[in-house]
């Protein structure tokens, strides 16, 4: 049957219908909010390339879990932002109780036990060279890399991490934390590897944010090429053969055909990871106008879920568990 008997706009045609038709909905439980934390006691400062974000640590912290809790966000995605001092060539405080994500697990945890915290894995922004391994002759070490990061995934969880994320995409990772936190007892522990991370352009605000920035960049000795989709899902198809409970695939904005393809050809929940250049390019697109903002975000992020994203991490969660709610 084709037109005129066949009128699709009969579809669109209320606001009741659209929401019975719709095919996907977002939901704030669906949504992980990253978050940016400091060894230094009870900070609470913006962090000037991200517009509206935080730095956190201690009561601070504490109480921005609890908000993000009663505003539907029940996870969230930390980061360590150390001060230059704190840098060591190996990534010392990544492995250590005395870390930043670390106590803020401990924080978290006892303020808001129910929030899930996942905790990012990287050594870059721990090392005082901001590589994502360990530099040996000029290269990153990919096995000596595992070994450093084995140590510190097991602190994580001990801390109280409900999930480790390590997001070098060095090879075999997955199973080195996998078997390291099953020796120490944490086989409760999920991994969520970045089993997709692109070498994108649009990580520049977060490199600034949390001064990691390499002084010469090797992200693309173990990022993924833009161009390619195939190798991303031989990196997913390894990631969980190696025991990822979940994967992320990052950025989102210029790779849902990846998020898509992945959830074709894999059953495991899938995250995009919406960055923080595409959180200045949406503040950017809405050129101020509060309303416009909202709109778009809430567009980008069913988009997201259109292709086939189960969770979405995004800064902004708050603002659009807010969106959601009313
Ligand atoms: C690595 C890491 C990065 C991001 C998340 N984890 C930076 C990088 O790979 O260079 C980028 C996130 C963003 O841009 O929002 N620890
Ligand atoms: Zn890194």
């Amino acid at each position: 049957m084709s037109f005129p008997q066949r009128r699709m706009r009969r579809l669109r045609s209320s606001d009741a219908i659209r929401q019975l038709v719709s095919e996907v909905r977002l939901a704030p439980e669906d949504l992980i909010f990253p978050m940016f934390v400091t060894t230094r006691p009870d900070v609470r400062e913006p962090l000037g390339a991200l517009p509206g974000m935080m730095l956190l640590s201690g009561a601070p912290l504490a109480e921005e879990a609890k908000r993000l809790l009663e505003a539907g966000i029940r996870a969230v995605l930390l980061f360590a932002v150390l001060d230059e001092p704190e840098k060591e060539p190996e990534a010392g405080l990544s492995r250590s109780p005395r870390g930043p994500v670390q106590r803020a697990i401990e924080s978290i945890k006892a303020a808001a036990p129910e929030m899930t915290v996942i905790a990012d894995l990287c050594m870059c922004e721990y090392s005082t060279d901001g590589h994502c391994g360990v530099l040996r002759d000029g290269v990153i070490d990919n096995d000596l890399t595992l070994e450093r990061l084995q140590p510190a995934a097991v602190s994580l969880a001990a801390a109280g991490a409900d999930v480790v994320a390590p997001s070098g995409m060095m090879d075999g990772v997955v199973g080195a934390l996998r078997s390291a936190l099953d020796s120490a007892g944490m086989q409760r522990t999920l991994l969520m590897p970045y089993a997709a991370k692109y070498a994108s352009s649009l990580y520049g605000p977060f490199k600034s944010a949390t001064r990691s920035a390499p002084a010469e960049s090797r992200h693309a000795t173990h990022q993924l090429d833009p161009a390619n989709l195939r190798q991303a899902l031989e990196e997913i198809r390894l990631d969980l053969e190696e025991g990822a409970d979940m994967l992320i695939v990052k950025p989102a904005l210029g790779y849902l055909d990846v998020v898509a393809a992945a959830r074709r050809e894999f059953n495991a929940p899938i995250a995009a990871y919406q960055v923080s250049g595409e959180y200045n390019m949406i503040h950017a697109a809405a050129g101020g106008d509060e309303q416009a903002l909202e709109r778009l975000i809430l567009e980008m992020l069913t988009c997201i879920k259109r292709a086939g994203a189960d969770m979405i991490i995004t800064y902004f969660a708050p603002l659009a568990a807010r969106v959601l709610r009313v």
